[in-house]
């Protein structure tokens, strides 16, 4: 099979959806490899690295899109690249149809096929195509929050390890999944008390066995979140109602309750978070004061580290792309259920439920076109 990989032209996206390792495994099985010119440097992957393994190197996209059978992408294909989209090409990448009628509409109109990372889905309900972009973004919320604790960022100027006879920083994460996991991690990791709250008290079972023994594990209601602010010094918020917006479990009149030069991270905020003042910033201007408390709300956090976020992804991503090429969509997709559950469109027809339900559209059932 021929293999395109295009450089990612939406605003501020560094990551790759190859990386030369992942080039020299495709080339390795007998199959060509495209890679658009300057593809891998954001995430730090040069040119020369890319032939290296085996890839041939092409001046413009549109060379890319047009010669290959399958397109392997991070991001949506934005506005400039829907012309380029071919009948019976597969475009494996993250799409996110429901939250746009209009890129909907000019896939069906491509004949393209859409399979789509966030919709590849494990038998346990786990999807693993986005679980590494959480463990990014948990992660990482705790590096910007102590970075926006810091006295010259406008934070109160706390430590959140303190430091021998000083008390550490309080974290209180509001919600236990992949984010507010990796977030436990990383701020018990530097030594801060941390609480955790969350609704599902099996996961907070398993949550007392993984976590460390200065992570405090509480039952998530209005009352245990109203004593916990007090305290806390960062507070992030990590909330997933499958398919809905986020609860907003903080109120605007609860920050009153904090102390000032507090940070508030709300990595939920791509949902519309779980802090009533919160509203999306980018990495350009990530965070805004509200009644004295910092709120840093990056939609897309994973940008901000896009060495690492891309190899995350990828090392997700690479063995189903390689089973595509090798097998055809066809046959990968009815040999792996999870990937399955990728396919959204095919040949014009929407064929995920989600899809067709946001804007009305009939959906088929995927079965009769594999
Ligand atoms: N900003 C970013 O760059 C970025 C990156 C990755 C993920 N996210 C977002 O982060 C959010 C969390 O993602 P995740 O992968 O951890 O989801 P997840 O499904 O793994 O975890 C969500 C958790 O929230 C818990 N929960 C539900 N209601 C609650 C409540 N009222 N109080 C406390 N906990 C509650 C659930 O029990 C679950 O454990 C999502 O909105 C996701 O889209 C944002």
């Amino acid at each position: 099979m021929i293999v395109g990989v295009p450089k990612e032209i939406k605003t501020a996206e560094h990551r790759v959806a190859l990386v030369p390792a992942g080039a020299e495994s495709l080339v390795g099985d007998g199959h060509t490899v495209l890679v658009e010119r300057g593809a891998g440097l954001g995430s730090g992957f040069a040119d020369e690295a890319y032939a290296a393994a085996g890839a041939s190197l092409v001046g413009g996209a549109d060379e890319v899109w047009a010669k290959v059978e399958m397109i392997v992408k991070v991001k949506e294909p934005i506005e400039a690249e829907w012309p380029r989209m071919r009948r019976g090409q597969v475009i494996f990448t993250y799409f996110h149809f429901a939250a746009s009628e209009s890129l909907t509409r000019a896939v069906i109109g491509s004949g393209a096929i859409a399979i789509a990372y966030e919709t590849v889905q494990l038998v346990t309900g786990e999807l693993p195509l986005l679980t590494p972009m959480s463990e990014v973004a948990g992660r990482m919320a705790v590096q910007e929050g102590a970075k926006y604790l810091e006295k010259v960022f406008g934070g109160s100027g706390i430590l959140l390890g303190g430091v021998p006879g000083v008390l550490p920083g309080e974290v209180l994460i509001i919600g236990g999944g992949v984010v507010g996991t990796n977030a436990a991690k990383m701020a018990a990791g530097l030594g801060a008390r941390v609480t955790l709250l969350d609704v599902s008290l099996e996961r907070l079972r398993y949550l007392a066995d993984v976590l460390p023994a200065n992570v405090d594990l509480l039952y998530s209601n209005r009352h245990n979140i109203l004593e916990q602010l007090r305290q806390a010094d960062l507070v992030i918020g990590a909330v997933l109602l499958p398919g809905a917006k986020a609860p907003h479990l903080v109120k605007r009149a609860d920050l009153k309750l904090m102390k000032p030069g507090s940070v508030v991270v709300d990595v939920a905020v791509d949902q519309g978070g779980c802090i009533e003042t919160i509203r999306p910033t980018t990495h350009e201007a990530p965070t805004y004061v509200v009644d004295g408390i910092i709120h840093y709300a990056v939609a897309n956090m994973p940008g901000g580290v896009p060495r690492t976020s891309t190899l995350g992804l990828t090392n997700a991503t690479f063995p189903y792309a390689k089973r595509l090429a090798r097998l055809g969509w066809r046959q990968a997709c009815k040999d792996d259920r999870a990937l399955f559950l990728g396919l959204n469109i095919i040949d014009g027809k929407v064929v995920y439920p989600g899809v067709g339900e946001a804007f009305g559209l009939p959906v088929v059932d995927p079965q009769t076109l594999v």
